[in-house]
């Protein structure tokens, strides 16, 4: 064993914190490189007839062909794994592929699933259209903030409760311990989306979730530069997902992907330390301000489940939305198109500051009562805190909401 590799197996038997396991755990151990190599490879050979075999049949633990493992994923995979307390974390080429793979792993023809009417838009699609339409699933849409909710709405057939808490509309929490343990005792497995919290604030496994899912895409890659997605379980079921949903369906993530994965790694916790206090300042702000309605994040001790996300969070990202006092499109738009800072976009947790306006999607397709109904308002603004300096941000939202002001005043004036 050389000296290097020495170093390597050594630092393994140390007790190791999130930071220090995303900065070292054992990548050193290709001639000393300070990062780890891309294997750009979609195979890998064999002296002889016997290794191969060995290989093949111990193929979960060998390196054979990339669309099963690959030595720069399996970095990723177990430094993941390692914060989020699984056994076992597998990297996807997108949270959705992640996601509908968890799903069909857990589901059958003619069963039932039962999820929260705030869900991501394309997980609530593929549960309420595609799989209806594929395999005659049906599923159960509810608040999901009572535990009752979800008793009341388990039948005979029901294999699935998915949940995403908090969820990244409109940051509704579920009770995890509570929904596992209902769902243990009735036979049901459970997902969990983890994507806003990340593995560093909650650890779903720990409160007895079955699988947790992330789309990486977000704060795990945080640079706005890779779309990935992982599953995270126990070793046994992570095996059999390998083997099917993982295997056949073929939504591995790109080694380069993977190693880029690995460098957004090593910054994660203070990125998370950042987003965390950035957010909190640009809320705190918002929600003493006389143009804001209301400001959605979990980390607000004015927020309705405040205790719960306390009692199972460490901490808090960077995703939040607040209200403007107005119904006015014109004046909306105003304030949107004012942001000189927040970039005008989809998706978040990057390092960048992104707003997004739900009314932009929706209101061409529903009325504002279906809109108040899924529990938005046409003056919702949601806003992805990223790493810039946050009084620069709340100065952005200042003079925004100054345009909007003065937008209101020249109408008045010239109606
Ligand atoms: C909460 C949540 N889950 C899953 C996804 C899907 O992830 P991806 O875009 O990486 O497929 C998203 C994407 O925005 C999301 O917001």
């Amino acid at each position: 064993m050389s000296k290097l590799t020495q170093r390597a197996t050594s630092l393994q038997t140390l007790i190791m914190n999130p930071e220090t396991i995303l900065c070292h755990d054992n990548e050193q151990k290709y001639e000393g490189a300070v990062v780890p190599p891309i294997f750009q490879n979609s195979l890998f050979t064999f002296p002889d007839w016997e290794t191969i075999e060995n290989a093949f049949a111990a193929h979960q633990e060998h390196f054979i062909y990339s669309r099963g493992k690959n030595p720069t994923v399996d970095f990723a995979e177990k430094k993941i794994a390692e914060i989020a307390h699984a056994e076992r974390a597998i990297l996807f080429t997108s949270g959705m592929a992640a996601i509908t793979a968890a799903i069909l792993y857990c589901v059958k023809p003619n069963s039932h699933i039962i999820t929260i009417k705030n869900v991501y838009g394309p997980t609530s699609n593929l549960m309420a259209n595609y799989l209806k339409e594929k395999l005659n699933i049906e599923t159960t849409f509810i608040y999901g903030d009572k535990v009752e909710e979800f008793r009341d709405n388990i039948r005979k057939n029901t294999v699935l409760i998915y949940l995403e808490s908090p969820s990244s509309a409109v940051f509704g929490l579920q009770d995890l311990e509570a929904v596992a343990l209902l769902a243990k005792e009735n036979n049901i497995k459970t997902i969990c989306d983890n994507t806003w919290a990340t593995p560093l604030f909650q650890k779903p496994l720990d409160l007895g979730i079955d699988f947790e899912v992330h789309s990486v895409t977000k704060y795990l890659c945080g640079h706005s530069d890779l779309v990935a997605g992982v599953i995270l379980g126990k070793e046994q079921e992570m095996k059999a997902l390998f083997e099917r949903e993982f295997k056949w369906l073929g939504g591995k993530i790109a080694p380069f992907e993977a190693w880029l994965l690995i460098r957004s790694l090593r910054t994660f916790p203070i990125r998370m330390q950042r987003h965390q206090e950035n957010a909190m300042k640009v809320a705190q702000f918002l929600e003493q301000h006389p143009q804001i309605e209301l400001v959605r994040y979990p980390g607000l001790p004015s927020f309705p489940q405040y205790e719960l996300g306390k009692k199972q969070m460490s901490g808090y990202s960077g995703l939040l939305s607040f209200q403007l006092k107005t119904n006015d499109i014109e004046e909306i738009k105003t304030f949107y198109n004012a942001l000189k800072m927040f970039h005008r976009g989809v998706s978040w947790g990057g390092f960048e500051s992104l707003a997004y306006a739900p009314a932009i999607s929706y209101l061409k397709e529903l009325s504002p009562e279906q809109f108040a109904n899924m529990g938005i308002s046409l003056g919702d603004i949601r806003i992805s805190v990223g790493l810039e300096n946050a009084e620069d941000l709340i100065e952005d939202l200042r003079q925004a909401m100054h345009a909007k002001i003065k937008h209101r005043f020249y109408k008045i004036y010239t109606d």
